[in-house]
């Protein structure tokens, strides 16, 4: 069985558990620069066939944007796919307000929107809810452009709201955007829908060529740590909706627009070369993730400080760390100037829920910056280089990531990354307004970067990261169930039922497996396994040692840093 491209091991950062700082931080730009260079024989971005479906999609969005009482357009996705619809349709929401023009888009996100701040991964494997959430948004409409985000072409939430488009074509245009070739897309069944999500793009195959249906499936490449789609798959993402966006917007504005399509993919891919540019950035970079790295290991925090879409950004790198890292709620969080009056989402307030909920400067002023230990980093992020003095009032290590020059910055920090945008090439290449409309995109993006690299490098700091493979991943869904299985069987070379079995074992405590168990539905051990930790690392010492589940509890608990104890283990066998 062929492993997705999305879940495979990018050979750039085999060892990237075993490397300094500034190596990991240049590690994952060369994996970054692949979004945009294509991998083997795979449709890239520039792919003829992804350039003319999107200057179709864009058509539809234009009109849909010229109708806007009577249409919608949908972004929909779980995780960061459903993080960046949000983000999305924000940016185009207000550029259409600021033209005058009806807001005309809506997101989608699977456990609706407190996903947009914790990971909520049990929603993302139910279909019937993803299609109840898409007729209650689209109620009314009668043009209704869908994009349903899955970066492995496999979350079901998803799957499930395609197909109601695909049963509804007087209304939807659906379009499935995804970054694996289509006979990749997962396979297993759904407990409660009769597809799978292969089935579901079978289905637009068939249908594209006659119907108003697309598929944008372009391939980036595997990704540095391995399936962690919040990466390059990510960024891509937002690459493909921008550029489809300013599109569908200047076209409806004027008809035309003054850019090819291929050229504000390249905009972007210009600026990804450029990134690190400037004299000792990537240095800059490396010296945030050391002291990052530094905190987490001695139990500190990192607290991003942003204001607008570049705060966002912080917010989204900091939701994706608990899932991805096992980290804790308290690890890495972002706050945001004026906090939901700025973020502007579905539900609005949801500072309620508690803590991890409460995203303004007013929040961190009352509840963090007076408890503050000194090896806490706060990283400021600002497009021109000035921070709310009340922010930096704090007694710990303080970074500061800025689009100004050096010369415009106001506080004192320890570190301080200047980034400048490489105006010309942009300019020549989307001409001047429209660099002056879009250029906080560029920044967005390369904040992202930034942002993905520094958590990232600090988890590998933290020995979370077995080479590339995070190791304790929570088997929270039918996707992760599945991978957890494919690391066991990758390094114990058990089979599948072997490997599924060692992982039933660590779920349920037992060395005893009874049929009763084996025959439950994923659901079900899904629902066990949630609330548990260190699952698959318990798992995986015991296929490779071929011992019980509690002896390899006892080495975790002696040896906490997962890559060590993998290794050393993984050593010992093979002497
Ligand atoms: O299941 C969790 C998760 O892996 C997130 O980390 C990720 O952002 C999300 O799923 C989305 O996956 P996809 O875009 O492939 O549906």
């Amino acid at each position: 069985m062929s492993v997705p491209v999305t879940e495979a091991v990018n050979p750039i950062t085999k060892n990237v558990d075993v490397a300094s700082p500034l190596e990991i931080v240049s590690l994952l730009h060369k994996c970054d620069k692949e979004i945009f260079e294509g991998w083997n024989e795979y449709k890239s971005l520039y792919d003829e066939e992804v350039l003319a479906t999107l200057d179709k999609i864009i058509t539809v969005a234009a009109s849909i944007i010229e109708n806007a009482a009577s249409g919608l357009i949908v972004l929909s996705g779980c995780g960061t796919s459903g993080r960046i619809a949000f983000l999305t349709a924000r940016t185009f929401n207000a550029k259409l307000s600021e033209l005058s023009r009806t807001p005309c888009f809506k997101y989608l996100i699977a456990g609706r929107d407190k996903a947009l701040f914790t990971s909520q991964e049990a929603p993302e494997d139910d279909p019937v809810c993803g299609v109840e959430m898409l007729k209650e948004i689209t109620d009314g409409k009668t043009k209704v452009l869908f994009i349903g985000i899955t970066c492995g072409l496999s979350a079901p939430y998803v799957g499930g709201q395609l197909q109601y488009c695909m049963e509804n074509l007087g209304v939807f245009t659906p379009v499935v955007l995804g970054f694996n070739p289509t006979h990749l897309a997962r396979n297993n069944p759904i407990e409660k829908w009769e597809s799978t999500f292969l089935q579901v793009i079978n289905k637009m195959e068939e249908m594209k060529s006659s119907s108003n249906v697309f598929i944008l499936n372009p391939v980036v490449g595997p990704e540095p740590i391995t399936g962690s789609s919040r990466m390059k798959s990510g960024s891509a993402t937002k690459v493909l909706l921008e550029t489809i966006f300013t599109g569908a917007i200047l076209s409806a504005k004027s008809g035309d627009r003054p850019w090819q399509t291929k050229s504000f993919i390249q905009s972007y891919q210009v600026v990804c070369n450029n990134l690190y540019n400037a004299k000792g950035s990537m240095e800059a970079v490396a010296q945030i993730v050391e002291l990052a790295g530094n905190s987490l290991k001695s139990n500190g925090s990192i607290y991003y400080v942003g204001e607008g879409t570049l705060g966002i950004m912080g917010m989204i790198d900091a939701s994706e760390c608990p899932p991805t890292y096992g980290a804790s709620l308290s690890d890495v969080r972002g706050f945001l100037d004026r906090g939901y009056k700025s973020f502007r989402n579905n539900d609005g307030d949801l500072s309620s829920l508690g803590l991890h909920f409460q995203i303004s400067f007013n929040d961190m002023i009352k509840d963090i910056l007076p408890h503050v230990k000194p090896f806490d980093v706060v990283i400021y992020i600002t497009s021109d280089g000035n921070v709310d003095q009340r922010m930096t009032k704090c007694l710990c290590k303080k970074a500061l990531i800025s689009f100004a020059p050096k010369s415009s910055t106001v506080i004192s920090t320890d570190v301080e990354v200047n980034m400048s945008l490489p105006k010309e090439a942009l300019i020549s290449l989307i001409g001047e307004t429209a660099f002056q409309q879009f250029s906080m995109l560029f920044e967005e993006i390369s904040t992202k970067w930034i942002l993905n690299a520094i958590t990232t490098g600090t988890h590998v700091m933290k020995g979370k990261v077995f080479q590339n493979m995070m190791v304790d991943l929570k088997v929270s869904n039918n996707k992760l169930f599945h991978r957890a299985i494919g690391i066991i069987q990758r390094f114990s070379e058990l089979s599948l039922e072997d490997s599924k079995d060692c992982l039933l074992r660590s779920i349920y405590n037992t060395d005893n497996l009874s049929e009763e168990i084996r025959e439950r539905p994923i659901s079900c051990h899904i629902e066990a396994a949630t609330p548990l930790s260190q699952v698959v690392p318990r798992a995986l010492l015991s296929a490779i040692l071929s011992c019980s589940v509690s002896e390899s509890q006892r080495l975790l608990d002696k040896e906490p840093v997962i890559q060590k104890v993998i290794s050393q283990t993984l050593s010992g066998v093979n002497q």
